[in-house]
């Protein structure tokens, strides 16, 4: 059994992160100016506030990322933290390194005193659903969308 251990990002992940970032996109079939690719991942290397990057990996090196924003909310004046990104290679899957993400950021939450840790998947994402639905719980709330 492999070791999985997290933590956030450094400088010589840039090139796995690459990767993986491109695949995460393709995997929802989008993709993004190299310039924005680029603002994202300072912004979690050098944490811009309320960012919060982590990656999961073991001895080979990395195996999976997650993006979260911690931000005010109005029902508590403890923070809550939303999950944008969270991403294993495909071939590490189904190892706990995607649990291992999702729980790193709950410890952390839990020392800092954040609310609760939230995150949205397509209903029809089976696989994450597998994980979500071990370490969350399920609302049944629509996400809206009005673009700007
Ligand atoms: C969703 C994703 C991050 C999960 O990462 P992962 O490292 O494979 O997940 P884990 O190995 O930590 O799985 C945790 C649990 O879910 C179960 N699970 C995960 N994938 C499974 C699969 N394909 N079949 C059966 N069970 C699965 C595992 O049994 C495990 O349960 P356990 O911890 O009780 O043993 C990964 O599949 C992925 O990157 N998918 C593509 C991108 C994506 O969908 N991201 C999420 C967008 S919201």
């Amino acid at each position: 059994m492999t070791s999985i251990r997290t933590r956030p990002f450094a400088a010589a992940d840039r090139a796995a992160w690459d990767v993986m970032w491109a695949a995460y996109l393709a995997f929802y079939e989008t993709t993004l100016p190299p310039e924005t690719s680029a603002d994202t991942w300072a912004r979690f290397l050098a944490p811009a506030p309320g960012h919060i990057g982590l990656v999961a990996e073991d001895a080979d090196g990395p195996l999976g990322f997650a993006h979260a924003i911690l931000h005010a909310g109005t029902w508590s004046p403890k923070p809550v933290c939303y999950l944008e990104d969270l991403y294993v290679n495909e071939q590490a899957r189904g190892q706990g390194a995607g649990r291992a993400l999702i729980e790193a950021l709950a410890k952390k939450g839990r020392a800092e005193g954040w609310l609760r840790l939230y995150w949205q998947t397509d209903t029809g994402n089976a696989t994450a659903r597998r994980l979500y639905d071990k370490v969350g719980k399920a609302r049944n709330w629509v996400r809206y969308d009005l673009d700007l």
